[in-house]
Parts: structure tokens; C-alpha cells; sequence
């Protein structure tokens, strides 16, 4: 028999990820298991008509840019709707200043790419969005965890030093939580003062609940240099995932011209080009006014959801845990009432009891937050978040993990 050769190893980072990460992504296919796990918007919103009477309609209309290779950069005509879109009293945008991405994962990619030397320092708001961690996981980067909320946040000396600073402060994934006006303010001052660019992801910013929505930090950076197209520190970037429809994959960031060069070259390398079908589609829905069209639907949905969540877990969750009700976005994030409560340890019983949620250990680079989990509300109707309540609740009867 013949020896079979031995293959070379893969790259060491797949070593450095986790499996925790599977059992959740893995969970929406197991009948019966309730699924808050996950960041997923409720289908019944996707505009279903709207979007097959636009695609119908753009494969006829632009052949060459639906079926052809289009520009790395993004189609032109869009590139122009989002700089219209995302223009403002304060900011100038043109065309330069806008990259079209294969939605917003492909923006964090990328960022890894023309940002990161392996090894390098990002300063990161903690707990953090995972998907960013496993973007940038290939360039083994090192993390300064900034929590925005602590009273003693020196915005400064967060940022020293960094390659970048990644915040989502629109209700953020994990947490939920909203930046308050002179956070964002210290933070781009910052940028400013030492030179580190600032990435403002904001998948979540149309999700608002309570209250109007806070000026985005890429307006409070252009105040600077009021009339001229954007150069600045913040790097601003958005997606139709949660507007629309994730299926698209049409994402967008929004930076200085030299920025949007650098992302260029490193699309080249990706996929050459963001699907010209779902670009023209994105602009038809854009020009339509599709987001403003459905977006009172999903606000009230939402809304709906995130109360009755909350409703369910005051009744069945408040020995073991503390959250804030989230004034948008997605998530609930709820902190163990006990400081040892380990979240990891709790998911195997909380599988068994039919409900899914996602641990703290995730959403933290080194892994040791374990004592908070992350709860969404936007996938499952009322009675479904109560029942899955209801099982988290027997899943810490189950591990018994002792009441406050
Ligand atoms: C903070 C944040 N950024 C980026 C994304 C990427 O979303 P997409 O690739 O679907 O645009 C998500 C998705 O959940 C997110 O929560």
C-alpha cells in the first residue's frame, strides 16, 4: 500500500477560534429549539414584491452592469445615492468618498487587510462585535478593550497608539447600547488629536425604538472642515442587511478618498467586484424609497418583540440576571447577577432545555467574559421569546446556578 503524503498544516489562526461560535450558528437548523442566538431579521419584512418586480426589471434594463464585471469600487450610480443619502449639513459627500462592499462583513475584511500588520493593536469597544474579531482573527491583531460607559473613559488614551478604534454606537452588538452624544464627541476629537482612524460600523443606526437617533460620529468629525468633501479620521460604514434584506449583501463604507483607494486594492484581491444584480437592485430600492417605505413596519415589529422579551424576563430571569431594556437594535444583553456565572457552561443546558442564546465568552478577544449572554428578540414572535424565556429559566434551574 502506498503512504499517503503528508499534507501541509493549515494556517495556525483556525486553531485560535472556537466551537462555541458553531453550536450557535448551527442551532437555527435543530427542529424544535427556540433560536435567540443569532442577529437574524424576521423574514415576513422583506419586501418580498418590491424586490422581484426591481430585479425583473434591472436584468432587462442594465444587461452590462447586472451581468458583467462592474468597477471595483462599486457601481457609480450608487456610489453617488449614498453619498446623496449620507450627505448632511455638515458632511460633503462625493463619489470618492463611498466604497460599495459585498455587504458590511466584507467592509470589516477589508479593514483588517489595509489596516492590520500581524500583530498589531486595535482599540476596540468591549464586549465587541464578534464577526469583526473573526475578520481580523488571520492577522493575530492585539486588543485594548475600551468600555465607553466607565466614568473614567479617557478617550485619548483609549485611542494612543492604535491602528484603529472600532465602535458600533448605535445599539451595539452585543451590548445594545447607545453612545451618548459626548462620548462620540470625545472619541473624534480623539481621532483627531492622534491621528488613529476611528471605524464607526453602523448596521443598527434605522433600528431605533425610543427616542431619535444620535449624530453620527463621521458628522461630528466633518464639522471640522465644514463644506469640503470629507477627509477626516472616521471610517463610517453601513449595510441593507437590517434595512432590508441581508440575502443582497450590499454594504457600504464611507471615508476619506484615500481610504477608499486602499480598499480598492484590497477588493482586487477578494472578490473583484460586489454582485452588479444586487447593486442595481440596492439602487432601484434606494430611489424607490424601500427603507423609509418599510422601516415603520420593522420599527413596530421590533418594538413589539424587544418589550415582550423584557416582559419575560423580569418574570422568569431576574434572580440571575441584570440587563438595560435597549432603546434599539437587536439585542439584550444580560449580565450574570452572579460575578462566577459562566455562560459557556450554561449553553449545553440551555440546548437541552430547547432555546439557544449566545455566552459573553464570543464577543471577548481573550474569551474570559463568561458572564453575560446576548439575547435577540427580532427572530421570534412574542409567544416564542416568552416560551424561550421560559427555558433559560429551567437551564439555570438545571446548572443550578444560585439566585441572587
Ligand atoms: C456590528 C455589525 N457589523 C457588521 C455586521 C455585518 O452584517 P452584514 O455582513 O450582513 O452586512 C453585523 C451583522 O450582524 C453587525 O452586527
Amino acid at each position: 500500500m502506498t503512504q499517503q503524503p503528508q499534507r501541509p498544516p493549515f494556517a495556525d489562526w483556525l486553531s485560535k477560534t472556537n466551537d462555541i461560535t458553531r453550536t450557535f450558528l448551527a442551532a437555527s437548523r435543530v427542529p424544535g429549539l427556540i433560536n435567540m442566538a443569532g442577529g437574524l431579521p424576521e423574514p415576513t419584512t422583506f419586501p418580498v414584491a418590491e424586490l422581484a418586480a426591481i430585479a425583473a426589471e434591472v436584468v432587462h434594463q442594465h444587461k452590462q452592469d447586472v451581468l458583467g464585471y462592474g468597477p471595483v469600487e462599486g457601481l457609480p450610480e450608487l456610489r453617488d445615492a449614498l453619498a446623496k443619502r449620507f450627505s448632511s449639513p455638515e458632511l460633503t459627500l462625493t463619489r470618492a468618498n463611498v466604497f460599495v462592499t459585498s455587504a458590511g462583513m466584507q467592509g470589516l475584511d477589508l479593514l483588517g487587510k489595509v489596516l492590520l500588520e500581524p500583530g498589531q493593536l486595535i482599540a476596540c469597544q468591549f464586549p465587541t462585535y464578534l464577526g469583526a474579531l473573526d475578520a481580523w482573527r488571520p492577522r493575530s491583531p492585539t486588543y485594548r478593550n475600551i468600555v465607553l460607559e466607565d466614568p473614567a473613559f479617557d478617550a485619548v488614551a483609549a485611542l494612543a497608539g492604535a491602528q484603529f478604534a472600532y465602535t458600533v454606537p448605535n445599539f451595539s452588538n452585543p451590548s445594545g447600547r447607545l453612545v451618548d452624544v459626548e462620548t462620540r464627541q470625545a472619541l473624534v476629537d480623539a481621532a483627531h488629536r492622534t491621528g488613529t482612524w476611528l471605524v464607526e460600523d453602523d448596521p443598527y443606526g434605522t433600528l431605533h425604538y425610543d427616542g431619535p437617533p444620535l449624530p453620527r460620529m463621521i458628522d461630528l468629525s466633518a464639522r471640522a472642515r465644514p463644506g469640503t468633501p470629507y477627509a477626516g479620521p472616521v471610517v463610517y460604514m453601513g449595510t441593507l442587511s437590517k434595512e432590508i434584506a441581508p440575502g443582497l449583501r450590499v454594504g457600504w463604507v464611507i471615508a476619506a478618498p484615500g481610504f477608499i483607494e486602499a480598499l480598492a486594492m484590497a477588493k482586487l484581491g477578494a472578490d473583484l467586484c460586489t454582485s452588479g444584480l444586487t447593486q442595481r437592485v440596492a439602487l432601484a430600492a434606494i430611489e424607490a424609497g424601500l427603507i423609509e417605505k418599510i422601516q415603520p413596519t420593522i420599527l413596530d415589529i421590533y418594538r413589539k418583540r424587544r418589550d415582550a422579551l423584557c416582559v419575560a424576563m423580569r418574570e422568569h430571569l431576574s434572580e440571575w440576571l441584570d440587563w438595560e431594556v435597549p432603546v434599539g437594535g437587536m439585542f439584550v444583553w444580560a449580565v450574570g447577577r452572579d460575578p462566577s456565572l459562566d455562560t459557556d457552561a450554561l449553553l449545553p443546558h440551555a440546548m437541552a432545555a430547547g432555546v439557544c442564546v449566545a455566552p459573553s465568552s464570543v464577543f471577548d478577544a481573550t474569551g474570559r467574559n463568561r458572564r453575560a449572554l446576548r439575547i435577540n428578540f427580532t427572530r421570534n414572535d412574542e409567544s416564542q421569546l416568552t416560551e424561550g424565556v421560559r427555558r433559560l429559566a429551567r437551564a439555570f434551574e438545571a446548572m443550578g446556578v444560585s439566585r441572587a
